[in-house]
C-alpha cells in the first residue's frame, strides 16, 4: 500500500493507494471519524452491481443511495434528492459519506456532504482512473448548472481517499482513456513532458499524480494561486463538455482534456509564448497517451468561446492557463479573435 499525505494545515488527510485498500475502509473510519453510528453510501447502480461493492458495507450501519450515470446526472436536483435522503434516513452530522465510484460520484456525493448539516464527513472510495489520479483528491465539489461544467460547489476535503486499483480492472477502455486525459495534464506540470509514466505499475501511475496534485492543493486549497495550474487543457474541456449536454458531441472529461491541451498549446504559439517543437512535443504527449486531439464535428466556435467566458477561473473576460518560456501559468485577457483562429486550426466551424 502507497500512503500519500495531503498536508492541509487545517483538514490534513491521507490517500491509500493499491489493489486492496478497499479493506482499510472500516480502520480509515473508525480512525477518521470516530462518532460516525451510520454511513450514507452513494454510488451508481452499475457500481453497486460489482462483487466487491458488499464487501464496504459491513462497516456501519449502511444506506446506499444510488445516483445516475452521465454529466446531466451531476446536478443541484440529484444533490437535493441526497439531501432529503440523508435526512429522511437520520443521518447525523457525526455520521459519514462514504463515496463510491467516479469523478461523479464524488463530486456530487462530497457536494452533498459538504451541505448536509452544514457540513459531514465523507471518504471517498475512488473506482475509476481519472477519479483516483485527480478528482477525488483536492476537496473540490459540485455540480452542473444548464450554464455551464462545475459551476456551482464548495471546497470541502474527505477525511481520507481510498484508490484501490483492484477496483479499475471492470473499467471500459474509454474510461481507462478519460483517466489518460488528466495523467496528461501532469505530463506537462512536471519537466521534461513525456508518457513514460504509463511504463510503471498502475499503483505508481496514480501515486505519482497524486503525489504532484496533493502538494499543489496543501500549497493552495482555495486556488488561489499556484492550485489554478490542475486546470491546465480544462477551459476549452469544460466548453466542449457543455456542448455535449446538447448533444452537439458526446465527449467525457479526459478525452476533451486531451483535446484541449494541444488547443492549450497552440493557443500558447499563437501568442508568441512557445513555438512549434513545443506544440509538436503537445501533440506526440497526448498521442503517447494513446488519445486523440482531434476537434469533435460539430464544435460551435462561437458558442465554445462564450462558455470559455463563463469559465471559473475568467475575471469578465478569456482567461486560460498556459505554457510559456516560465513553464504552466495563467495568462488574462485574452482576445476572443486569437481563440477563434486557434479554434479554426484546428477545424471548428466547418
Ligand atoms: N473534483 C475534482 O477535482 C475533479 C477533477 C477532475 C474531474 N472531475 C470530474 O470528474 C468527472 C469525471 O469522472 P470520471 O471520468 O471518473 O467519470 P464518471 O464518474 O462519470 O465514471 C465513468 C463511468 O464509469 C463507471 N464506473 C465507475 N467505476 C467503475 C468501475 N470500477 N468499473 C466499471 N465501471 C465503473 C461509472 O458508473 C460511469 O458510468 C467529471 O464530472 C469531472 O468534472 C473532478
Amino acid at each position: 500500500m502507497i500512503v500519500i499525505p495531503v498536508a492541509l494545515q487545517d483538514t490534513p488527510y491521507e490517500v491509500l493507494i493499491g489493489p486492496a485498500v478497499r479493506h482499510e475502509l472500516a480502520n480509515v473510519i473508525a480512525d477518521r471519524v470516530p462518532d460516525a453510528a451510520q454511513a450514507a453510501v452513494v454510488t451508481q447502480r452499475a457500481i453497486a452491481d460489482i462483487d466487491w461493492f458488499g464487501e464496504l458495507l459491513p462497516v456501519l450501519p449502511s444506506r446506499v443511495h444510488l445516483i445516475g450515470d452521465g454529466e446531466a446526472a451531476k446536478s443541484m436536483g440529484t444533490v437535493e434528492s441526497l439531501c432529503r435522503e440523508f435526512v429522511a434516513s437520520g443521518l447525523a452530522r457525526t455520521d459519514v459519506v462514504i463515496a463510491v465510484g467516479g469523478g461523479l460520484v464524488t463530486d456530487v456525493a462530497g457536494f452533498a456532504a459538504a451541505i448536509h448539516h452544514r457540513g459531514t464527513q465523507y471518504v471517498n472510495v475512488a473506482t475509476t482512473l481519472l477519479g483516483q489520479v485527480d478528482a477525488a483528491v483536492g476537496g473540490k465539489t459540485g455540480v452542473n448548472l444548464p450554464e455551464g461544467k462545475n459551476l456551482a460547489g464548495a471546497f470541502w476535503q474527505p477525511a481520507a481517499v481510498l484508490c484501490d486499483t483492484a477496483t479499475l480492472g471492470t473499467l471500459s477502455a474509454r474510461e481507462w482513456a478519460c483517466g489518460r486525459g488528466e495523467m496528461a495534464k501532469y505530463a506537462f506540470l512536471g519537466s521534461a513532458p513525456d508518457a513514460s509514466i504509463l511504463d510503471l505499475p498502475i499503483e505508481d501511475q496514480v501515486a505519482r499524480c497524486v503525489a504532484m496534485k496533493a502538494d499543489l492543493v496543501a500549497a493552495d486549497e482555495r486556488e488561489d494561486g499556484r492550485r489554478v495550474l490542475l486546470n491546465y487543457g480544462h477551459t476549452l474541456a469544460h466548453a466542449l463538455e457543455a456542448q455535449g449536454f446538447d448533444g452537439v458531441a458526446d465527449l467525457r472529461h479526459g478525452e476533451a482534456v486531451a483535446i484541449s491541451l494541444v488547443f492549450a498549446a497552440r493557443l500558447a504559439r499563437r501568442l508568441g509564448r512557445i513555438d512549434d517543437e513545443r506544440v509538436a512535443l503537445h501533440r506526440r504527449v497526448v498521442a503517447g497517451f494513446d488519445l486523440t486531439a482531434d476537434l469533435p464535428a460539430g464544435a460551435d466556435p462561437a458558442r465554445l468561446v462564450a462558455a470559455m467566458a463563463r469559465d471559473k477561473k475568467a475575471r469578465h473576460d478569456l482567461t486560460f492557463v498556459l505554457d510559456g518560456p516560465a513553464g504552466v501559468e495563467v495568462v488574462r485577457g485574452i482576445d476572443a479573435a486569437d481563440v477563434l483562429a486557434t479554434l479554426a486550426e484546428m477545424g471548428a466551424g466547418e
